[in-house]
């Protein structure tokens, strides 16, 4: 845009300037007439305008199209090729593409019918221009040099007029994606740091929801007035059904989203008048799916943690199981895990991302289902090594396994975002409430142990 402006417009524009102003001063009855004639054939131009703001806005969403079928077969590829998805794939491949293709078209056209427009207008004027000085001189009226300069001036003006006219069709079809940018940059930040935010001071690490009320997004209440206490230096297991809240409350502790009722703290401060990079560099977190960059392992694991030392790395790999699997890779850290991690298993992936988690070695640790693709061995592994590093750290598990579950300090079962009951497993377990419930029929079942009430009973 800038260039287009700079250059053409700004030269092409003091061009007509100054070649009018020569023709105002030779012969101004005659520049009258150029000057009816040159609206005129603007005028046909901005007919088109509006048509061609339109046109490049559904060509911006046919090419978005385009990059939204590419990205889902490939991202989704094994989803595509079990299910047999190509025809359908194909067909909106074909339909995006028709869609841009014609747009393409309309726009060439209207760019290509201004040119005629303007051509004709343009020779009617200069026609006129040079019949009418004729006349003039006929009548001795004016001299031929006159009429000469007139005319050269005239000439003069004309490329530099059709261009500028042109240039209003580039200009509107490059404004489309201007604006589109600026609407994205002008969104409203719905989550910002206070003027007078403050560094979130040291502490032992209590983590606190006060009468949380919350929802996505103007969406259905996901948490209602929930009190949650995470103590400092132990292990709290949320658990409960699926679409209960419990990532929700992840999200909420690190600030990923704000309460919409209510507060969450962390030793006593209310982390929405905290910096967000000293809340957030506190955390360690394993998320529900497994994230891996495009990179190498090794990149992979040192991520979040800058200036982490080679032993460091293997260090965090052997404490999440992974640094086995990691030697037996054809270039072991230094193997590419490809797009999405597409060259590793799941469980690999899993692996990795708890390596990361520990090599970050912060206060808070939060693991969302962080074992659930893994095999009870492997699993194992890494309980011990999780253990390990809770010990004095606030941890967050979210676990549907038994193991995880049975080992933490404190249990929070969660139902349609409200807390049912907690407390400690072997008391929640004689209580006989919900979180016996959960054990019974799905932890136990789960762990594959035969008799569940009775080992349930002890
Ligand atoms: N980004 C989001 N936008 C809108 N609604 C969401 C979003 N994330 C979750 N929800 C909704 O919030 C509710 C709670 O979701 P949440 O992810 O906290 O459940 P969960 O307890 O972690 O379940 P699961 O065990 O299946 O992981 C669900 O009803 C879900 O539909
Ligand atoms: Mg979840």
């Amino acid at each position: 845009m800038i260039d287009t402006i700079v250059l053409s417009f700004v030269r092409d524009l003091l061009t007509v300037i100054g070649a009018v102003t020569v023709m105002v001063i030779q012969q101004p009855v005659l520049s009258l007439l150029a000057f009816v004639l040159g609206p005129l054939a603007l005028l046909g131009v901005r007919f088109l305008l509006g048509k061609v703001r339109l046109i490049m806005e559904m060509e911006m969403a046919s090419l978005v199209e385009i990059i939204r079928v590419v990205q889902e077969a490939t991202t989704g590829f094994r989803v595509v090729k079990s299910y047999a998805l190509e025809p359908l794939l194909k067909r909106d491949m074909d339909s995006a593409i028709r869609a841009v293709e014609k747009r393409s078209n309309a726009i060439s056209r209207i760019e290509a019918a201004t040119s005629p427009l303007m051509e004709t207008l343009a020779g009617l004027a200069i026609a006129g221009a040079i019949s009418l000085s004729a006349v003039s001189i006929f009548q001795d009226v004016q001299r031929p040099g006159e009429m000469i300069s007139f005319i050269t001036a005239l000439l003069l003006a004309y490329e530099p007029a059709k261009r500028l006219a042109r240039m209003r069709v580039q200009i509107e079809s490059n404004l489309v994606g201007v604006r589109m940018l600026f609407e994205i940059l002008d969104h409203p930040i719905a989550l910002k740091e206070v003027p007078d935010a403050i560094d979130l001071p040291a502490g032992p690490g209590l983590i606190r929801l006060e009468k949380v009320g919350f929802g996505y997004a103007g969406g259905p209440a996901v948490l209602k007035e929930l009190d949650v206490t995470f103590e400092p230096g132990k292990v709290t297991a949320l658990v409960g059904p699926s679409g209960a809240g419990k990532s929700t409350i992840i999200n909420l502790i690190m600030r990923l989203y704000d309460p919409e009722k209510g507060r969450v703290t962390i030793d006593g401060h209310d982390i929405s008048k905290v910096t967000l990079a000293s809340l957030r560099k506190r955390f360690s977190y394993v998320g529900q799916d497994p994230f891996l960059f495009v990179g190498t392992v090794r990149h992979n694991i040192a991520l979040g943690a800058e200036g982490a030392s080679d032993e460091d790395i293997v260090r965090a790999a052997r404490a999440a199981n992974a640094h086995d699997f990691i030697m037996s890779l054809p270039n072991g850290y230094e193997s590419d895990v490809g797009e999405n991690g597409r060259n590793l298993s799941g469980g690999q992936k899993q692996r990795i991302t708890v390596a990361r988690a520990f090599l970050r070695n912060c206060d808070f640790l939060i693991l969302d289902e962080a074992t659930s693709s893994l095999d009870s061995e492997s699993e194992a592994g890494i309980r011990a090594a999780v253990e390990e590093l809770a010990h004095g750290r606030t941890t967050i598990t979210i676990a549907h396994r038994l193991s995880t579950v049975a080992r933490a300090d404190k249990i929070v079962v969660l139902d349609g975002g409200e807390v049912v009951e907690q407390g400690p497993p072997d008391v929640l377990l004689r209580n006989g409430g919900a979180y016996r419930r959960l054990y019974e029929f799905q932890l136990l079942p789960d762990a594959g142990l035969e008799s569940p009430t009775q080992s349930a009973l002890g």
